[in-house]
């Protein structure tokens, strides 16, 4: 199993102004090498905002069970089919759609980010995105190997996502696990949660759930 890098640098940004209740928060994550650290986002998160979670099968792969923090229920594909019988029961990625105030994918794989820009869905995650109320704001935090990234594919997808309303969280340029250098890691769990952070705080979440 992958161990999760310990990052401790998720440091509160300045407050602008008061919530009027614990944002919801939807943390996805698809295989990418960075869901190690994905453990470690969940627990930034979840010192200030309900959080819940959705892996990927592949995601699964880098997630060590142990770093997610006990208060964050990790729902897998395998829980869609699970929770649902017959009709009337409920259909897990509507319920998880309703649920979340925005919904956060890092790491977002290639064949994630071109599966969203498609307009596919098979999986939980997926159905999510392609179910979306896109009057929630939605970001990703793409991750892969630089030669993924400066396909031409992925500049494609990304002018779908962002027609679609979804905020890029930018990758960096480093030595990647692969021993690549360039760009196409994702960008620090410490940037990613001051990002979302501060958009939470200058567009505070209504009291009224639909839930
Ligand atoms: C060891 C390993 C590391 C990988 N790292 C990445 C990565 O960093 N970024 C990426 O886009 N794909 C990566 N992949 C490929 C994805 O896991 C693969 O495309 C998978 O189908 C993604 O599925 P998902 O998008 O449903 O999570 C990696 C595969 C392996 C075996």
């Amino acid at each position: 199993m992958a161990q999760a890098e310990t990052d401790t640098s998720c440091t509160e940004p300045p407050t602008t102004n008061a919530m009027p209740r614990r944002p919801r928060i939807l943390l996805a994550a698809s295989g990418s090498v960075a869901a190690i650290k994905f453990g470690n986002l969940c627990r930034c998160f979840s010192e200030w905002a309900e959080v819940k979670a959705v892996a990927t099968k592949s995601a699964l792969h880098f997630i060590d069970k142990m770093t997610i923090p006990s208060d964050v229920v990790l729902y897998t594909d395998e829980d869609e089919w699970t929770s649902w019988k017959k009709i009337g029961d409920s259909v897990l990625h509507i319920e998880l759609r309703r649920w979340a105030d925005i919904m956060v994918i890092a790491p977002l794989s290639a064949n994630t980010l071109g599966k969203i820009a498609g307009g596919l869905c098979d999986n939980l995650l997926t159905c999510v995105v392609r179910a979306w109320d896109y009057s929630k704001p939605l970001f990703v935090a793409p991750a892969m190997n630089t030669f993924m990234w400066s396909n031409p594919f992925t500049e494609k997808h990304l002018v779908s996502i962002d027609e679609l309303g979804i905020t890029l969280i930018p990758p960096v340029t480093k030595r990647l696990a692969c021993g690549d250098y360039g760009n196409g890691a994702m960008a620090e769990p410490s940037l990613i949660y001051k990002t979302i952070r501060l958009f939470l705080e200058s567009h505070p979440v209504s009291g009224v759930s639909d839930v």
